[in-house]
């Protein structure tokens, strides 16, 4: 959907985004989702509390929000905050953001294409492939679980709410849209929040008055994860910046790419309030 130009079939996956995934009914049921997905974010925040280590905001909200958008899709989560070897997810969604948002010499030099002298198509395409080959092992292990009971084809998530429209007749929407639409979901949202949770971090880390005010204002929150989660982060800790840096230390500048990310990741200590 994200790359389509307007056209009549990206019209028919908006209606399906709005109609299946952007429901009032599935924003409701997932508000305890969201509550719970934040929660273990303040549970990994407390440990390195504890351990007087920092944290990197933007690389534990991306593995929140990740985890927030898997879990809507299809009941599980896809990333972790310690493992390492569960982390490739996010490092396939950062490296499809980073080389789809990169200067290429190649769409200025079309003769320069099939060359692709920086590598960006060949890198790209590796990390769509990859991203797919998870995709497609999860959808053909829910229709193994579908195909395998009755019970199991009750409508839970998006993914069954998408493959029961797969299965009706004459339907427009095909296996290929179902995986183009949770890639586009993945990319769309979530280096973008966790990148505006990491910013918004910063810029209060560097005003330390506007914490403070922040701190004492939050006393109920509920609504967008962005706002959900700085205020979680805000709420429960007092933080400071790691390495002995003061605020007036904080590097606020920026790289180039699809989403604005700080050029050196915030990292911030918590501490118990
Ligand atoms: C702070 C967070 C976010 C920012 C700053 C942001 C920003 C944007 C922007 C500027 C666009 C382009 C709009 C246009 O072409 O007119 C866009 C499109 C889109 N966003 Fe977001 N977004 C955020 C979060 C999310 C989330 C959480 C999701 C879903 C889980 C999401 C899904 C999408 C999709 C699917 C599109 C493409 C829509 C289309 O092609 O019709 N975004 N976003």
């Amino acid at each position: 959907m994200v790359w389509l130009p307007a056209s009549t079939h990206w019209k028919f996956l908006r209606k399906i985004a709005v109609t299946q995934m952007f429901t009032s009914q599935r924003l409701d049921a997932s508000q305890a989702l969201r509550g719970k997905k934040v929660q273990e974010l303040l549970e990994y925040v407390h440990e390195n509390c504890n351990n007087g280590q920092a944290v990197d905001i933007g690389k534990s909200v991306l593995t929140t929000v990740l985890n927030l958008i898997s879990n809507t899709f299809f009941s599980h989560d896809i990333a972790s905050y310690n493992s390492d070897l569960s982390q490739e997810f996010s490092y396939l969604v950062l490296g499809v953001m980073e080389y789809i948002g990169k200067p290429n010499i190649a769409d200025y030099f079309p003769i320069l294409r099939l060359v692709d002298p920086q590598g960006v198509r060949r890198k790209t395409n590796n990390y769509f492939k990859r991203l797919n080959h998870i995709l497609d092992s999860i959808i053909s292990e829910r229709n193994r679980l579908r195909s395998s009971s009755v019970a199991s084809k009750a409508c839970h998530d998006v993914l069954d709410a998408l493959l029961i429209l797969v299965e009706e007749e004459n339907t427009e929407l095909s296996f290929a849209d179902i995986k183009a639409l949770l890639r586009d979901f993945f990319m769309a949202g979530s280096d973008t929040t966790s990148s505006t949770v990491e910013w918004a971090m910063a810029e209060l880390l560097l005003n330390p008055d506007k914490l403070v005010k922040a701190k004492t204002e939050l006393q109920e929150v509920d609504g967008p994860m962005v706002h959900l989660t700085l205020a979680s982060l805000v709420h429960s800790f007092d933080w400071k910046i790691a390495d002995g840096l003061t605020p007036q230390d904080i590097d606020m500048s920026e790289t180039f790419g699809i989403t604005l990310h700080k050029r050196e990741p915030l990292q911030a200590i918590p501490m118990k309030t």
